[in-house]
């Protein structure tokens, strides 16, 4: 283990006290990696380590309502994703369904409202069908907002921000210029606070192309342990690392 991950902490079990006694992030945005690397450890096929990394993701949800976050944002699929293997994003988009389906059921009794991320209209449409009765069933939850990044990646978000912005201007001939609160209010995470904390699983010291504008000062926390062995232990502990951070933005402490 390097320098760079799995900052020590005391055990989880130790930390709902000290959770309590300082802010919580509003805002948590994870990079759930390293379902691939976990199958080849198990001796599975890649899809398995996927169908894992969904049933990882359920208690994490759970965890993040109950300890009253505000926004969870998971990155399930990237505008790069799209480079593997037929089989392998075929497999991912049934699993979005099948996670969709059997899960919004409670997600709605937890007061979760889901919403996306991302270019949707690039997703095959069953999926799209899918997330669309899942977002209108949860409408009007206000516990937590899971936010699920589909078909996502920062530059793409901007580049499709700008040109909607554009083509508003045209249609009305304007000709303002463009300032950081107009910005904010055409990406896809509009009315959305920036995420206070990133965590990323399986060890990887990168950004991925995940919210490159939201998260301009972001505290990042990197584990090496891999996104299906992903616990709400390890959880509090991203966030107890987080409590323990001094957050200057620029200024002083
Ligand atoms: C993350 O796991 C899931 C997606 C990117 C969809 P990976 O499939 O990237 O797992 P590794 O990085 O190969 O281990
Ligand atoms: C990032 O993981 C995307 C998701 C978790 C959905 P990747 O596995 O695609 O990232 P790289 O290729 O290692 O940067
Ligand atoms: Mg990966």
């Amino acid at each position: 283990m390097d320098n760079y991950t799995d900052e020590s902490s005391p055990p989880a079990t130790a930390m709902s006290g000290a959770l309590k006694n300082r802010p919580l992030p509003r805002h948590i945005a994870i990079i759930m990696d390293g379902n691939g690397r976990w199958a080849i450890q198990h001796g599975l096929p890649r899809v398995l380590g996927h169908r894992q990394g969904v049933k990882a993701l359920k208690p994490i949800v759970k965890e993040c309502s109950r300890l009253g976050i505000e926004v969870l944002t998971v990155y399930a699929f990237s505008t790069e994703n799209w480079s593997r293997p037929l089989a392998e994003v075929t497999t991912l988009m049934a699993l979005l369904e099948e996670f969709l389906d059997s899960e919004t059921p409670e997600l709605k009794d937890q007061g979760v409202r889901i919403r996306t991320i991302g270019h949707l209209e690039q997703l095959p449409k069953a999926a799209q069908a899918a997330l669309a009765r899942s977002c209108a069933e949860t409408d009007g939850q206000t516990k937590m907002v899971l936010n699920l990044a589909l078909n996502y990646g920062g530059r793409d978000e901007l580049v499709r921000a700008v040109n909607r912005w554009l083509a508003e201007q045209r249609s009305k001939g304007a000709n303002h210029d463009l300032d950081v609160a107009t910005v904010e209010r055409y990406l896809d995470t509009a009315g959305l606070p920036d995420p206070d904390l990133l965590i990323r699983s399986s060890g990887e010291l990168r950004l991925s192309n995940f919210l490159l504008w939201q998260m301009a000062y972001s505290e990042i926390y990197i584990t090496d342990v891999l996104w299906p062995d992903f616990t709400p232990e390890e959880l509090l502990r991203a966030i107890e690392v987080y409590q323990q951070r001094d957050r200057r933005f620029g200024g002083h402490s």
